[in-house]
């Protein structure tokens, strides 16, 4: 096959983005830039107004997906080894573009994790007051349906992990793997605590984390409070409404939650 390969793979990953947002069909006139299918939710009614079929992969925007890019991208030019993982994959949006960005760069020593209930976001005990409680949504998706979407997209093979389960008890089980990319997006503060808990520790130096959910309270008091309690040296920033930063500790820090 003749052509540009840098800009081939632009052209495949942007029709990913097209994909996965479903742009392709509820873009209308807006540009892919100022298109968020959030817009097609009615948080009050806890409902989309629109029907299954047209539903969107991923409620992140194109800004939100470059941002995996970006980080993707940096992380392979330096050379930080591991992982890429997702905690709270929804209809698998996300973990379809992860693995999409290995194949158009023919990464094949990196896996994609998928860490989910897949059965939606679970009513915290621990944390009774947290406003995502009252949710009645509780975006589930089921691992048949994600697994299905991800295959229709060409991209599910063996280096697609799908973690089924909550994560206090799935994410232990990752413990001696190596990350390069974590990206939470669990919502509520118990799951975004458990998830920092045991993912952060296996995140190479250099490596990136995401967080998703900046927009909540309860999210923004657990990764405040994982911070401070750790001293972590990276600088939050924040890119289309999703906080970020870059470990500077090593691999290994914070050791193990207590107790383990
Ligand atoms: C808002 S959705 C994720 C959206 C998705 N990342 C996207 O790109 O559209 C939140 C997800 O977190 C999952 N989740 C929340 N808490 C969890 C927990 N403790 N264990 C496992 N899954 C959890 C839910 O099942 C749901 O799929």
């Amino acid at each position: 096959m003749s052509g540009d390969p840098d800009l081939m793979r632009e052209a495949y990953l942007d029709l990913i983005k097209r994909t996965v947002t479903n742009y392709i069909q509820l873009g209308d006139e807006l540009p892919l830039g100022r298109f968020h299918s959030a817009g097609f939710y009615d948080p009050k009614a806890s409902e989309w107004t629109i029907p299954p079929i047209a539903r969107p992969r991923t409620l992140q925007n194109v800004h939100q997906l470059e941002l995996i890019e970006q980080q993707f991208d940096r992380i392979t030019a330096e050379g930080i080894t591991g992982d890429l993982i997702e905690a709270g994959v929804w209809r698998g949006g996300a973990i379809i573009f992860m693995r999409a960005l290995l194949k158009a760069h023919g990464v094949t020593d990196r896996q994609v994790i998928a860490a989910d209930s897949f059965a939606g976001i679970p009513l915290s005990a621990k944390f009774k007051h947290d406003t995502v409680n009252s949710w009645t949504d509780r975006w589930e998706a089921s691992l048949p349906e994600v697994r299905a979407a991800i295959a229709r997209f060409g991209l599910l093979d063996e280096q697609v992990e799908l973690l089924e389960g909550y994560f206090a008890d799935t994410l232990p089980g990752l413990a001696g793997r190596t990350l390069a990319l974590i990206r939470l997006d669990s919502d509520s503060l118990e799951s975004t605590e458990t998830s920092l808990q045991y993912l952060y520790p296996l995140l190479n130096r250099g490596g990136a984390v995401m967080i998703d959910d900046w927009h909540l309270i309860g999210c923004r008091i657990a990764v405040d409070n994982y911070r401070k309690k750790n001293k972590l040296a990276g600088e939050v920033q924040v890119t289309a409404g999703n906080a970020w930063w870059i470990k500077q500790e090593e691999r290994g820090f914070p050791g193990p939650p207590a107790g383990e």
